[in-house]
């Protein structure tokens, strides 16, 4: 069986996969072919092989996983053939044509008694299995924008303690571009900052625990990160009032002063309102309500750092590097500084990051890089001795 438009096999991963042919078409974007494949997302994937391999380990059971928006099959696909002891992959895509390419690659890659292949909307595919008999250990929710309207069901398909994977797109609401679309999609508000990425994946993080909440599910996140044009959120999911509780006392806002750069963090769910910056006296802008609690769990992280290098046909430099930034960010309190904003505003050149780094260090603060931004320095001295260091750093240099 072929199918009605041009196809070229790619290899991504250990999988073989079908795909429209990308030089057939005049413009070619992932979202204007027949069936989406998109090749700049194969970091996401390999990351998610990590963490499914890290995933598994830790919960000593035989993986059920499902993928309610699966494109071309790739994911699934790869899930099936990188991950260690999976049972069963159920796979589901709303476009006929994208279900039958992906069962001509479930096939291909000899897989068919492993995934099965659905064609349903994913609220649908999702509510189907939250059946306590039909649930998964890991459901994974990879949509085009957000995938807010996604999570409730995803929820409710997952086993207690199983693995929801978040992807989102849509970076112009969750970085402030267009606040009133995120807070209809993630209840909260979001800033036009320097490090709007976290607040990015804070927001995802806590949409996540108040969709959860309301069915008495509490959130652990175990690891997060922010790249290209997207970011991505990993939880694990546990049953119980008590569980959804603590999760949501980890909601708060996340203030911050556009005039001096001061930044606090509030615990609790009502949004503060009227509050001045100690440091300088003007208002605070809010971010929030959203996730303050941590988004890389330490250990999980550093075992995702070993399995990648464990996993030989991973290998390349930047999962590597990526992962070792967040190993050293994961201790870190939440935002970061950037370097170069803050030397544009003192009207300073920009010094090395790294000096501003030892210089914090040695005053005794905490200070790490941030994989969110090559010039970002996480660190918990306050906005005043950041500029103070910068300045420093500059001087000696010149
Ligand atoms: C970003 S793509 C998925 C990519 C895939 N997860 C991967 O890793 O390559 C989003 C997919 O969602 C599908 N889709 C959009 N709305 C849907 C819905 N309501 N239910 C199920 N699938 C849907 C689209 O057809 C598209 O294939
Ligand atoms: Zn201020």
């Amino acid at each position: 069986m072929t199918a009605d438009f041009l196809t070229e096999t790619i290899e991504e991963g250990l999988a073989e996969i079908q795909v429209p042919k990308i030089s057939s078409f005049k413009d070619w974007a992932p979202t204007k072919t027949p069936v989406f494949y998109n090749p700049r997302m194969k970091l996401n994937r390999d990351l998610a092989v990590v963490i499914l391999n890290v995933f598994q380990e830790a919960i000593e059971q035989n993986l059920i996983i499902g993928e309610p928006m699966t494109g071309c099959g790739v994911r699934g696909v790869r899930y099936a053939l990188e991950v260690k002891d999976v049972k069963e992959i159920f796979l589901n895509d709303l476009n006929p044509e994208a279900a039958k390419l992906t069962r001509r690659n479930v096939k291909k890659n000899r897989l068919s008694r492993m995934i099965k292949v659905e064609n349903k909307d994913a609220n649908v595919f999702s509510s189907l299995h939250s059946a306590p008999k039909k649930r998964f250990n890991v459901v994974d929710v990879d949509p085009f924008g957000t995938p807010s309207p996604f999570i409730d069901s995803a929820v409710r398909a997952l086993q207690n303690n199983g693995l929801i994977a978040l992807t989102a797109t849509d970076m112009a609401p969750l970085c402030g571009v267009h606040p009133k679309a995120c807070i209809r999609k993630y209840f909260g508000r979001p800033l036009r900052t320097e490090y709007c990425h976290e607040l990015a994946v804070r927001l995802l993080a806590g949409c996540l625990v108040l969709q959860s909440a309301k069915h008495d599910f509490g959130v652990q996140i175990l690891f997060s990160h922010s790249t290209d044009h997207y970011v991505r959120v990993y939880g694990q999911i546990q049953r119980g009032a008590k569980e959804a509780d603590n999760s949501v006392e980890q909601m708060g806002h996340i203030l911050h002063c556009f005039h001096c750069f001061n930044r606090k963090i509030i615990p609790g769910f009502f949004t503060p309102y009227k509050l001045e910056c100690e440091q300088c006296g003007r208002k605070y802008s809010v971010a929030g309500p959203l996730w303050i609690g941590q988004i890389f769990d330490k250990h999980f992280s550093f075992s995702m750092f070993d399995k990648a290098k464990m996993l030989k046909h991973l290998r390349n430099r930047r999962l590597n590097r990526l992962l070792s930034e967040i190993t050293e960010e994961t201790d870190a309190p939440p935002t970061y500084y950037v370097v170069d904003r803050i030397s544009d505003k003192l009207e300073l050149s920009v010094p090395p990051k790294n000096s501003v780094i030892e210089k914090l260090r040695s005053l005794g603060y905490i200070a790490t890089p941030t994989h969110f931004n090559s010039n970002g320095v996480r660190t918990d001295a306050p906005a005043k001795i950041v500029k103070e260091v910068i300045t420093d750093a500059v001087n000696e240099t010149i």
